[in-house]
């Protein structure tokens, strides 16, 4: 990409931001009684189980809000992690052309938390703790690649789920409204990654070996399993009043549908890593 597209991408997405930036508040109602479920039945965890089939429509509503609660601490932890690792790359040498952008990158991400935590402590008066998602090595020469990499299939996994509940009209309109504002912003992180993880790839790779290369795809496989187990939460399944939450852990994962709806969430941020040429089979 010459340096004059790139200006001019750069442009547009910085617009864009000042826009978003300037949307009305998120109007929060009292509570959640408008009938609307918090997370789609068919993209729950343990949607797809005996277990689920087995939950009156009362246990689904109130484990719907747990995994609405779940989804959003995950994207609570993750955004901590992208505004400490932007903040400290801002303002570096290297970042210069691209630091207009990422300081609207890292004032959204803010926002995002600010909104995730509003509904978690709102509606359910709780973050569920970080579990673990491993984003500590990204210092030494692949730092940046593994740091913006991670991001980016974080977000395409996110931004999948975005995507399918901001138009899901048995949800309740609070919830489609942080889907849809979410999907909005992360359009352009995603628009961004995507350019930006090519140029350090291209950068990169005149001084990989066929070893080197593996190791990046490998770790950005993995990173992508351990996001999506995140989401199988044995907390969620205590606060929805299960006993046995890890071996029902255990079932959900291995269910069929479950099987699917990974394959479906995944797809995205597997297409990022071929484009990058950095896709490899993920160990489980
Ligand atoms: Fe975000
Ligand atoms: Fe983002």
């Amino acid at each position: 990409m010459n340096t004059d597209t790139k200006t001019k991408g750069h442009e547009r997405l910085m617009a864009l931001s000042e826009a978003s930036a300037g949307e009305a508040p998120i109007r929060w109602p009292d509570s959640l009684d408008d009938g609307g479920l918090c997370f789609a039945p068919d993209l729950m965890s343990l949607a797809g189980t005996a277990d689920f089939d087995g939950m009156d429509d009362a246990a689904q509503r109130r484990l719907a809000l747990f995994e609405a609660a779940n989804f959003f601490s995950l994207n609570i932890h993750g955004e901590a992690h992208v505004i400490d690792g932007i903040t400290a790359r801002l303002n570096e040498p290297r970042f210069a052309a691209h630091r207009g952008y990422l300081r609207h990158f890292l004032e959204e991400e803010v926002r995002h938390s600010a909104m995730f935590t509003t509904f978690c402590r709102r509606f359910v008066g709780k973050i569920y703790a970080e579990r673990s998602l491993a984003m500590s090595d990204d210092s030494g020469p692949e730092g940046d690649l593994l740091f913006f990499a991670r991001i980016a299939v974080f977000e395409e996994i996110v931004d999948t789920f975005n995507r399918a509940m901001a138009r899901d009209r048995t949800l309740a309109p609070i919830v489609r409204e942080i889907h849809r504002r979410h999907h909005v912003d992360e359009a352009r992180h995603l628009a961004f990654g995507r350019n930006f993880l090519k140029e350090i790839v291209t950068a990169r790779a005149p001084d990989w070996t066929a070893d080197d290369r593996r190791a990046v795809a490998d770790k950005l496989a993995r990173f992508a399993d351990q996001s999506w187990r995140l989401l199988f939460n044995p907390d969620v399944y205590a606060d929805a009043g299960f006993d046995d939450v890890f071996a029902l852990r255990r079932r959900a994962m291995a269910s069929k549908a479950s099987q699917e709806r990974r394959d479906w969430a995944l797809r995205g941020c597997r297409r990022l890593l071929s484009r990058l040429d950095l896709d490899a089979p993920v160990v489980s």
